[in-house]
């Protein structure tokens, strides 16, 4: 058993389970762009097509459903998600879209059990939310046969991810900033770029058990918005200039019309024909449960 101050962890469930959750719905047409990144690792790291694979913070199912019916047809793909809702709504894709080699179940990657073994573990952008982020990559390990390998895209540093950190920078000018300690609000854990230093994640994972570690950097315009109006929508509603405006509670909300207008020119640099297209920039990292 892993000690963890399980209150924390509560909130972000919560938070993942309502708040994030209804706000993923919304922007669903723009986190499932995010197809670009698992695409681009699929090719870089195949799965045999009977592997067993777990997709950690599975989120809405769509890498599990298409590992399994892509690249592991005649394998086993299981999403998990500390998220009841989320588990529901993928499990539903996965109905819907006839995938029957894909599976969901609800579960804190921190302590519970992940119902190994597995040949691959893979998430996207799932493991940056960690309170505990130490003892999820060791319980993910521990689910992974020996020589299994686990694959994790994740965000590089705030200066090349300017969709995210230009916009936390515009509200931060213009809304107080209360932190997490700080208010009883639920949240969403320690945030996008938790993972990004890679001399902290290869430490992280070599400390709790993990060896072949690789970083590749993945750079790629990515999709913010089908306009300026959406792109400011979603920045105000997800990641930490959303997360800013939030839990400065009453407050954030008086000051939005002023977050509205200064995100209009921090933005409209990226207004392309096709939509709101903004540089973004990734590491894959993949680890090995040694042998
Ligand atoms: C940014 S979303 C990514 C979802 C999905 N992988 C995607 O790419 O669309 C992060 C996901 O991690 C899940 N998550 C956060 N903390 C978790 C935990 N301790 N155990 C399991 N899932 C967790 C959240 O509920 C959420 O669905």
């Amino acid at each position: 058993m892993v000690a963890l101050n399980i209150d924390t962890n509560d909130i972000v469930i919560e938070a993942w389970n309502t708040v994030l959750f209804d706000k993923f719905v919304r922007f669903k047409h723009l986190v499932t762009s995010f197809s670009y990144h698992s695409d681009e690792a699929f090719a870089r790291h195949p799965f045999p097509d009977d592997a067993r694979v777990l997709d950690v913070g599975c989120g809405f199912g769509d890498c599990a459903i298409r590992i399994a019916q892509e690249f592991a047809p005649r394998g086993k793909v299981t999403g998990v998600d500390c998220a009841q809702n989320f588990v529901s709504a993928a499990a539903r894709e996965a109905e819907a879209a006839d995938t029957a080699n894909a599976s969901f179940f609800t579960a804190d990657v921190q302590l519970d059990d992940l119902r190994g073994p597995y040949d691959y573990a893979f998430s996207r952008f799932g493991t940056m939310f960690f309170m505990a982020p130490g003892a999820a990559l060791g319980n993910i390990r521990k689910a992974l046969k020996p020589g299994g390998e686990f694959v994790q895209i994740v965000w590089r540093k705030r200066e090349d991810n300017p969709w995210l950190f230009e916009a936390e920078q515009c509200v931060k000018e213009i809304v107080p900033v209360i932190s997490h300690e700080d208010t009883d609000e639920v949240h969403c854990g320690p945030g996008p770029f938790s993972m990004a230093d890679a001399d902290m994640a290869s430490s992280m994972l070599q400390g709790v058990g993990y060896d072949n570690i690789t970083f590749e950097r993945f750079d790629a315009d990515i999709f913010i918005g089908r306009d300026i109006d959406d792109a400011i929508d979603f920045a105000m509603e997800l990641g930490p200039a959303g997360e800013i405006i939030r839990l400065a509670g009453e407050e954030g909300q008086r000051l939005k019309p002023a977050v509205i207008e200064a995100l209009k020119e921090t933005l409209k640099p990226y207004l392309k024909d096709t939509g709101v297209w903004a540089p973004s920039s990734a590491w894959f990292i993949t680890a090995r449960n040694p042998d």
